[in-house]
Parts: structure tokens; sequence; C-alpha cells
């Protein structure tokens, strides 16, 4: 052990009485900061001297903390820890999500469903066929019968007595026209002679599924006529067509029991 030198003792127990420290009991956080900071020469003189005896008080270590750093604060923490949590639009935004949700996917359902022969059908009945005239654009009725709720099914049960309806229009008044034993009023033009055969299996089509809410199961013949181009004539004939017309087309494009 080194032998401390007696002025280093006598520093150390004058500063100890300077800092009010005599008891020894004080804890060492009481010393001010300001003054540890000023004492680092001091507490190197005294850890030694308070190996000397059981007399002195345990020192308190005056070795002055380093202050530690703060880490600088990132510029994305930064951002993260002052922008605001949910934004007030977005509250509405996210709960309006599910319905979009469900409506988004009712509405990819449309193309399927909108296929060509849908298409076409709709544009003939609006348009250059001239059935919404009659009909109304929603197939609710007008001059002519409504078609809706099956009502246009029960009409014409097999699609084939439809078409061919279509081609060659109202018998003379008077006479039963359709499966439901309602008379003519020869109110119904024909159309063999202005639309083309497509045209006739798209309306037909159209009235069954979108207007008279047909299964486009159900149809499913009708739909592959309808694309078989290659047998198809370009028109059906004006009393010359017959669901037995229709059924050879069938066999010939190879289309299935009908
Ligand atoms: C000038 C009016 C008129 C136009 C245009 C017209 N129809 Fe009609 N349609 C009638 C009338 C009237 C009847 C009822 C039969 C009758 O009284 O002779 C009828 C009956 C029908 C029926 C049978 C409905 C049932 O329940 O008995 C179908 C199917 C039909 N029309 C389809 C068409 C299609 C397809 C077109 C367009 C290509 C069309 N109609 C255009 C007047 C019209």
């Amino acid at each position: 052990m080194v032998e401390v030198p007696e002025h280093l003792l006598q520093r150390s127990a004058d500063r100890r009485r300077d800092l009010g420290a005599t008891t020894g009991d004080e804890p060492a956080a009481e010393v001010p900061p300001s003054e540890t900071s000023a004492a680092p020469a001091v507490a190197q003189a005294e850890a030694p001297a308070a190996a000397t005896g059981p007399s002195l008080p345990e020192l308190p270590d005056l070795e002055p903390e380093p202050e530690p750093q703060p880490e600088p604060v990132k510029p994305w923490v930064h951002a993260a820890l002052t922008r605001k949590k949910i934004p007030v639009w977005a509250v509405p935004v996210l709960i309006f999500l599910p319905f979009w949700a469900i409506i988004f996917a009712g509405t990819l359902e449309s193309p399927e469903h909108d296929s060509e022969i849908i298409a076409l059908g709709r544009e003939v009945y609006e348009g250059n066929g001239g059935c919404a005239g009659c009909h109304g654009a929603d197939g609710g009725g007008g001059i002519g019968p409504a078609m809706v709720d099956g009502q246009v099914l029960n009409s014409f049960v097999d699609w084939r007595n439809h078409v061919i309806w279509v081609v060659n229009g109202s018998p003379p008044a008077g006479q039963v026209y359709n499966d439901e034993g309602d008379v003519s009023t020869a109110g119904m033009p024909s159309n063999g002679d202005k639309l083309s055969a497509r045209e006739i299996l798209a309306v037909t089509y159209f009235e069954r599924v979108e207007l008279g809410g047909a299964a486009e199961a159900d149809l499913h013949d009708l739909e592959e006529l309808f694309e078989a181009e290659a047998v198809l004539p370009n028109r059906f004939d004006i009393g010359g067509t017959f669901p037995s017309t229709l059924n050879g087309l069938m066999a010939s494009a190879g289309i299935g029991a009908g």
C-alpha cells in the first residue's frame, strides 16, 4: 500500500468539510453537479485516502459521469413521431372500404354477363330492331306485351318458337299465337327481312335472359347457334323458318340435343 502524503489527506478532509460531507452518511447524490465537475482532482486524491483506515467515511465517487449523448433522431423516425396517426378524412374512407369492395366485386360480373350475344341483343332491342318502342325500354310492355318476370318465357316456352315469332311477327288478328293462348292483334311487324339471323338470335337471347330472367344455362344451344357463324344463313326466311330449320342448323354445327 502506498503511503498517502499528509498534506493530501488534510486537503481531502478540508474539501469534505466544504462539501458538507463530514458525517459520511450523506448520499453522493446530494452533491451539487457544479461542484462535482469542478472537483476531479479532489476525487483522485480522496480515493486512496479512503483505503487508509476505517475512520475515514466511504467517499462518494466524484468522477463525473459522462453526459449520455442523445442519439441524433433519424429524419424518418422524426416524421413518424410527429405525424398524425390517422388523418380525419381517412375515417369515412376506411368505413366505406368494405362496401366498395362488395360493389367492385359486383361490377366484375357484368363483363362476363354482357357477352357478345347480350351486347348485340341489347343493340337490336333498343336500336335497329325497334322492339323497345313497343315493348318498353326495360321490357315492361306498351303496345306490345311485357316480357319481364318470366312473362315472355311463359309465352314461348321453347326458345325456337320465340325466334320464329320474331322472324314472322304477328299472324292475322284473332289467331292464337303463343303458348299462353293469347290472341293476336296483328300489331307486331315481321323482322326476317330487316334483321340478320344473328341479330334475331341475339335479340331473342337478350329478351329471355335480360328481360324475362331466364338462366343462361338454359339457353346454351341458342348461344352456340349464335356463335356457329359458319352454318348460319344471313337471314331467316319469313314464313319458311321452323323448329326443324333451327334443329338442322344446330346439327350441322354439332350442337347437342337442342
Ligand atoms: C309496332 C310495335 C311492335 C314492335 C316494334 C315490336 N313488337 Fe313485339 N309485339 C307487339 C305486339 C302488339 C305483340 C302482341 C302480339 C299481337 O298482338 O299480335 C307483340 C308480341 C311480341 C312477343 C310475344 C310476347 C308475348 O308475351 O306474347 C315477342 C317475344 C315480341 N313481340 C318480340 C319483339 C321483338 C324482339 C321486337 C323487335 C325486334 C318486337 N317485338 C317489336 C308489338 C311490337
